[in-house]
């Protein structure tokens, strides 16, 4: 079985690592590679992958949006999100799906009960490709009090109107007065992200203690918003589960297997501790 993931750059990515160990694990023949796949050859790429008969791969940034001309089919949720993370190729003809909201919603089940998410008054921020998918599994999965907050306000407005959700959408300023009232806050921005380490598009310091405060970044494992988060008494979640999972829901499309998630989540944290 071959399989891979494309981006550009990609030598970061830690999806070979994670494949080829459950190819291992699950008793399968076979290896996941990384291309580096330049935005200009994109089309012939992926028309190579398929002639070579791979049974499937990752798309990663910057393509998960322009990979959707090339394929045969695609998911609802993925259309509606305009991005593809997963294809499967079957019989010659490629299928695209998102698996990047189920992921995250798996991670956050790790640390949450499915009443307490349903439950929670949650709060998202950013409104962006990871805000839109990771809102749309929780809404699918029952949750309905979600707020979006984003420095862009009509975005959030967008997100809670395309989805029928019962909370507010606000700027970055509201959001930061308002974050104590929340159970679960998800931060879906790059900000804090390496190298940028001490940036946060919220401060966590006000969050209710017991609360869960989860970050979709993980490099580094505790964000400045994780940290300040944790210092005032919530949970945290950071987002190597999400990494994680929303490769361990594409290994099942290609495979048919369950792959062993909590190892892997403890091995992709302990080696980004090396780093
Ligand atoms: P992704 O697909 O990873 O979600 P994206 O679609 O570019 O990436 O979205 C990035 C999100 O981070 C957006 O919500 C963006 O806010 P805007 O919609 O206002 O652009 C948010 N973001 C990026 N840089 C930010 C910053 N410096 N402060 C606050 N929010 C920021």
């Amino acid at each position: 079985m071959k399989l891979a993931v494309i981006g550009y750059p990609i030598h970061h990515s830690k999806s070979p690592f994670m494949h080829n160990s459950w190819l291992k694990e699950c008793g399968l023949k076979g290896s996941y590679e990384a291309l580096e796949v330049p935005p200009d050859q994109l089309g012939e790429q992926i028309e190579d992958l398929r002639k070579r008969n791979f049974s499937g791969y990752n798309v990663t940034i910057p393509h998960k949006e322009n990979i959707i001309q090339y394929l045969d089919e695609v998911e609802d949720r993925a259309t509606e999100l305009g991005a593809v993370n997963t294809v499967v190729i079957r019989d010659g003809k490629s299928y695209g799906y998102n698996t990047d909201g189920d992921g995250f919603l798996k991670s956050l089940l790790t640390k949450r009960t499915t009443k307490e998410v349903s439950d929670s008054q949650i709060l998202i921020i950013g409104a962006g490709g990871a805000a839109k998918g990771i809102a749309g599994s929780l809404h699918s999965f029952g949750a309905e009090k979600i707020s979006i907050a984003n420095r862009t306000v009509i975005k959030a407005d967008q997100l809670i109107e395309s989805h029928g959700l019962t909370g507010d959408s606000m700027d970055l300023a509201a959001a930061q007065h308002q974050i104590g009232l929340f159970d679960i806050v998800i931060n879906t921005t790059s900000q804090g992200m390496y190298p940028h380490i001490h940036q946060h598009a919220l401060d966590a310091t006000e969050m209710k203690a017991g609360s869960l405060a989860a970050d979709i970044i993980y490099n580094p494992l505790k964000t400045q918003f994780l940290k300040k988060a944790e210092a005032a008494g919530a949970d945290i979640l950071n987002g190597v589960g999400m990494f994680v999972f929303q490769g361990a829901l594409a290994f099942e499309k290609w495979t048919d297997k369950i792959p062993d998630t909590a190892s892997m989540i403890n091995k992709i944290t302990k080696d980004m501790k090396q780093e």
